[in-house]
């Protein structure tokens, strides 16, 4: 829908007196892009602007926009039976958990809530929990990685490796250990890729023996760390955490929040390595963020250990919209689209082919690294490729700025670490066309050309 002028200016004006945004800076003439209808890969703003999605909005719309029977299905559960909390059970709830567990080819226990910050707090809660009714009492203390982005509510935040979200906002919970994460394009020279994932799981090791191992809950990590940077690891780093883990009685909490639902293309993300996660969290691509809802599996044996008579053994943790039908419903739609449609191998179609569309850009002087897992790229941008140095904010900006203006939206990582908000990123719908690709392609190779020099 194209607005008038007059319509077009009431609607900003009322939005900046009444719209607190997300992550913007305090700018009361801010004029935030009032997106108004969207198809496929496809988004189009209030004065008719068209642009194609490549972040699918928050990393979020995996089958893409504008699906008729996502809304369908929600429409009909609606109707049919809109409400029951997760206390009780309901059928959506009940198929949408077995078919979770098929996709897992493993028995997890499945908890709904809203929100990937809901479903890691959970699993925080679980963890704790767990040990203490399993006799070991001391273990509270989670250690996860610089860099990586865990939600943004006071336990999330602070499992967050990203001090400038937290910044502010400190004290938060307590208990939370950070280590660095591997960053393969920033490896010491010399060392190589094996070694230096080897060294960096290590640290991990480390971290949990200097801690006193028994005060060790869990180590939580995403398969990727995407917001964070598209920092890809080495399979030997995912397998040494995992055996690690074992051996110190150490949980691992894997957080497929983005990687999860094909966007790497596999199921999930940690299926690229031989690992079985104890507990697993998912939201986002769940419902292609149709309806908010996410889940945090817990294995069958954690689990068990709430099957005490003692009191206060049950798990004490509820949310009123966690598991809401229609939620659910779409859920199992969304799925069945991406089976039917194939879209996790399509994911790794995509990905390989934006990667060979974008390898003369290797060569631009402001490129450091193109990185991709499935159809989730990271472009680390320099000002000089021999020191690494990161580029400036202003540069990556202007590249931002010049997609958008050339019809293409494209992210970062931004507000992450200090001095490292360098790094492009893409990740849109699975369901891209090829012409979407090669539009994403054009544009992005238009722009770095443009700023060359
Ligand atoms: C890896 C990861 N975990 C958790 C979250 C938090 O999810 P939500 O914004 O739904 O609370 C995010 C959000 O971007 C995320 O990227």
């Amino acid at each position: 829908m194209k607005t008038s002028k007059e319509t077009s200016q009431a609607l900003v004006e009322k939005d900046q007196r009444n719209i607190w945004h997300h992550m913007s800076k305090y700018d009361s003439k801010r004029e935030p892009m009032i997106t108004t209808k969207a198809k496929g890969s496809w988004i189009t703003d209030h004065n008719g602007n068209k642009y194609l999605d490549g972040m699918s909005g928050l990393w979020c719309v995996n089958v893409g926009y504008g699906r008729e029977e996502l809304a369908q299905a929600a429409y009909d559960q609606l109707k049919e039976m809109s409400y029951t909390s997760m206390s009780q059970s309901h059928l959506p709830a009940i198929k949408l958990a077995e078919k979770l567990n098929e996709m897992l080819n493993d028995e997890y226990m499945i908890f709904y809530s809203n929100s990937g910050s809901d479903a890691n707090e959970v699993a925080f809660k679980v963890a704790r929990q767990y040990h203490q009714q399993n006799g070991e009492s001391l273990r509270y203390k989670f250690i996860s990685r610089y860099r990586a982005y865990h939600g943004g509510s006071l336990g999330a935040l602070a499992a967050t490796g990203q001090s400038i979200r937290k910044y502010k906002y400190e004290p938060l919970t307590s208990g939370f250990l950070h280590v660095a994460p591997p960053d393969n394009y920033r490896r010491p020279e010399g060392q190589s890729i094996e070694e230096y994932n080897l060294q960096r799981a290590h640290e991990i090791e480390e971290k949990i023996v200097w801690e006193q191992k028994e005060t060790i809950a869990a180590v939580i990590m995403e398969p990727v760390i995407t917001g964070g940077g598209v920092l890809i690891p080495h399979p030997v780093y995912v397998e040494k955490v995992q055996e690690i883990c074992n051996r110190h009685g150490v949980l691992l909490i894997i957080d497929e929040v983005i990687c999860g639902f094909g966007r790497t293309g596999r199921t999930f993300g940690h299926m690229h390595y031989d690992i079985k996660p104890d507990i697993i969290t998912m939201a986002k691509g769940l419902t292609s963020a149709y309806l908010p809802l996410s889940v945090t599996a817990v294995r069958k044996d954690i689990y068990e250990s709430f099957n005490n008579t003692e009191e206060n053994s049950h798990f004490r943790h509820v949310n009123t919209f966690g598991g809401n039908p229609a939620a659910c419903a779409v859920a199992l739609k969304n799925i069945e689209i991406m089976e039917r449609e194939n879209l996790t191998n399509r994911a790794a179609v995509l990905g390989e082919k934006l990667r060979d569309g974008l390898k003369e850009l290797e060569s631009h002087p402001y490129v450091g690294d193109i990185r991709n897992q499935g159809f989730v790229m990271g472009i680390e941008m320099v000002e000089d490729k021999t020191t690494k140095e990161p580029a400036t904010e202003q540069r990556v900006g202007k590249i931002i700025a010049d997609c958008k203006a050339n019809g293409l939206i494209i992210g970062k990582n931004g507000d992450t670490v200090a001095g490292y908000n360098n790094i492009l990123a893409l990740c849109p719908p699975l369901s891209s066309t090829d012409e979407d690709l090669d539009f994403i392609v054009s544009i992005i190779k238009k722009v770095f050309k443009e700023n060359g020099s």
